[in-house]
């Protein structure tokens, strides 16, 4: 069966996806051309959000929840280049994620890094193990990173990530990456429903309204919840004008 973070892997270049994986990809390509700068915003915002928290917010403290398959600039790569003690737990449901982020995700010699094989709809279990790695008593970054689309709506997503955040201190951050319903609707409505059909976990895609309510409570930082590529993107931004049905933010714990 085609895997999400085989078929991320396929279109971020990588060699670590299988038949299954392509065929899929290929056909949300077809529908859907821009999913090849999608995916790359989406890692390079990643690379932002954790130089932002590591650098600029005193983040050193950080759960990655939906790893995904090692690619270039992880989490830990980015957080450790400017902070080298920065902690890392890694959290993904696919045990084929893990064995792959066990063998090539090794922390710096004053860092450290974590992994555990759990479902965001496991909150508690999360929080419990990250706990052995992180001080939750102290500021926390949540990256929730292409995942949130994973629980379908009468999972209620938001519920999640409250108690996540319900979990650690204020000071604490909060990431999302997310697919829009709602930019080049007709194009997404039908890639959604081309990997749904063959995949095992199925894909939800949200309004900008929607996808804000993951935010409530927390004061988002600048410039609040936008098309992913535009998020501090300063001179990394090669897209033009493009629109990008992806959302990403960042909310402070206040
Ligand atoms: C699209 S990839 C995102 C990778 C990375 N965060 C990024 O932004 O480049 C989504 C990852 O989430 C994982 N995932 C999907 N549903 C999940 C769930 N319910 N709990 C934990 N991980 C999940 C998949 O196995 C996959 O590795």
């Amino acid at each position: 069966m085609p895997h999400i973070a085989r078929m991320y892997d396929y279109w971020l270049g990588g060699k670590d996806n299988y038949a299954a994986d392509r065929a899929v990809a290929d056909q949300i390509t077809a529908i859907f051309p821009d999913i090849l700068v999608n995916v790359r915003a989406q890692r390079a915002f990643l690379g932002r959000v954790v130089r932002y928290l590591a650098a600029d917010a005193g983040i050193w403290q950080f759960l990655d929840i939906g790893t995904g398959l090692p690619s270039a600039n992880n989490t830990h790569e980015v957080a450790q280049r400017f902070v080298p003690q920065s902690r890392v737990v890694y959290v993904d449901n696919s045990p084929v994620v893990l064995a792959h982020a066990r063998a090539l995700l090794s922390s710096g010699p004053q860092g450290v890094t974590a992994f555990i094989e759990a479902d965001l709809r496991d909150p508690g279990r999360i929080l419990a193990e990250a706990a052995r790695t992180l001080d939750l008593s102290r500021p926390v970054a949540v990256l929730l990173l292409g995942v949130l689309s994973f629980i379908p709506d009468d999972e209620d997503p938001a519920a999640i990530v409250a108690r996540l955040m319900a979990a650690v201190p204020p000071g604490s951050y909060l990431a999302v990456a997310h697919p829009a319903s709602d930019i080049a609707a007709e194009q997404v409505a039908r890639s959604v429903r081309r990997y749904n059909h063959q995949a095992r976990d199925p894909v939800t895609a949200r309004t900008y309204a929607e996808v804000g309510r993951c935010f409530d409570g927390l004061d988002l930082v600048e410039p609040g919840l936008v098309q992913l590529h535009r998020w501090r993107a300063g001179t990394e931004d090669l897209t033009g004008g493009l629109e990008l049905p992806n959302y990403g933010g960042v909310g402070r714990k206040p």
